[in-house]
């Protein structure tokens, strides 16, 4: 049994209510590599920005439950050695399944737990969330919890539609869960393609997918002000990278993500943890194409993992400061 907070990581508690208070929202960025944490690390260092590292079932089944443990230990101990005397750092299980995952992921060092039981109907969904919290808060971790189903297929996250949260329920299910934060479905989804192009418009040659629903999102800070809510499936598909992707012998078809511009204007409300796992994945596979069609010969990994590492670097701090605002918002900077 390991607490996180002698591995120097952080709960979300704290950060989240800057967050909310300031109208900016907290990077959680997934990771399943080596390099992958390296440039989080490095772009959270940059910025002066709080992070949230979390892994999924299926990082775990990939990489290693315990070497992501100690990756996100060094991760701590990265960012001091890059100048960060105070880093905000949690470890954050992304789509718990089960209770004993939660518990797990705790009883090793996690800050922070996601508890996904929105496919479950309601009361099982409440029943579920509680148990975790109760677990979880006798060691100060912190739990997410969701309401509202996304649509989108990964390797453990699958849903072949989407349903909306609906506002009537967060009151009920906040109170009686207990959970710190909630995360809520209103039209982002998990994965590179989150719309078909029958249900964008073309707009100066440029398809552009339908607004999330601001107005549930808004219904429910009335409900419960001052909330700390969660986005999912909040990558952007960026054109420029699934474009290098295309030219240099991939095939991405019809991919596209949320506006940046939608993201930005969630930052500011109560929305205070964005999640993106699909474009540190296509910055990454676009820079290794690219390297490798132009170096043929090269046969090192290092040689194309460290330009792969520099785009989602690059990806990262974008994201930071011109996107979720979360730039210079460490509490040492404040
Ligand atoms: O929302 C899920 C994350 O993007 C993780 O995806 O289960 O393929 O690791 P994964
Ligand atoms: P994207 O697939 O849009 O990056 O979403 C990631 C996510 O929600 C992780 O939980
Ligand atoms: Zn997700």
């Amino acid at each position: 049994m390991v607490n996180y907070k002698d591995l120097g990581l952080v709960n979300t508690r704290e950060m989240f209510k800057r967050a909310v208070a300031g109208g900016y929202a907290i990077p959680a960025f997934n990771f399943n590599t080596m390099e992958q944490m390296q440039a989080i690390v490095m772009a959270a260092v940059e910025t002066k920005s709080p992070v949230i590292m979390q892994v999924s079932k299926g990082a775990r089944n990939y990489a290693n439950a315990t070497i992501l443990r100690y990756m996100a230990e060094g991760a701590v101990a990265y960012a001091k050695e890059l100048g960060c005397e105070h880093p905000e750092i949690v470890l954050h299980l992304d789509h718990g399944d089960t209770f004993e995952l939660c518990k797990d992921c705790i009883d090793m060092g996690f800050s922070s737990v996601m508890i996904d039981g929105s496919h479950l109907p309601y009361e099982e969904n409440v029943a579920l969330a509680k148990k975790v919290v109760d677990y979880a808060h006798q060691f100060d971790v912190t739990v997410e919890a969701e309401l509202g189903v996304l649509a989108g297929v990964e390797d453990e996250v699958s849903a072949a539609e989407s349903h909306y949260t609906k506002p009537e329920e967060v009151i009920d299910f906040s109170t009686r869960t207990g959970c710190d934060s909630l995360a809520i479905s209103i039209g982002t989804s998990h994965g590179a393609h989150k719309f078909t192009p029958e249900q964008c418009t073309l707009v100066n040659g440029v398809l552009v997918p339908p607004p999330l629903a601001f107005d549930i999102l808004h219904e429910i800070e009335t409900k419960l002000p001052g909330f700390p809510i969660v986005l999912h499936g909040s990558s952007s598909v960026p054109m420029d990278e699934v474009n290098t992707i295309n030219q240099f012998g991939g095939h991405l078809e019809a991919a596209i993500g949320i506006p940046e511009e939608q993201l930005r204007e969630a930052s500011k409300s109560a929305v205070c943890k964005i999640n993106i796992d699909s474009d540190s994945r296509l910055a990454m596979t676009a820079a290794i194409r690219k390297h490798l069609a132009e170096h043929p010969g090269d046969f090192d990994p290092r040689q194309y993992l460290k330009p792969a590492r520099e785009n989602m670097k690059k990806m990262y701090i974008h994201k930071i400061v011109n996107v979720l605002g979360s730039d210079g918002k460490l509490a040492c900077c404040e």
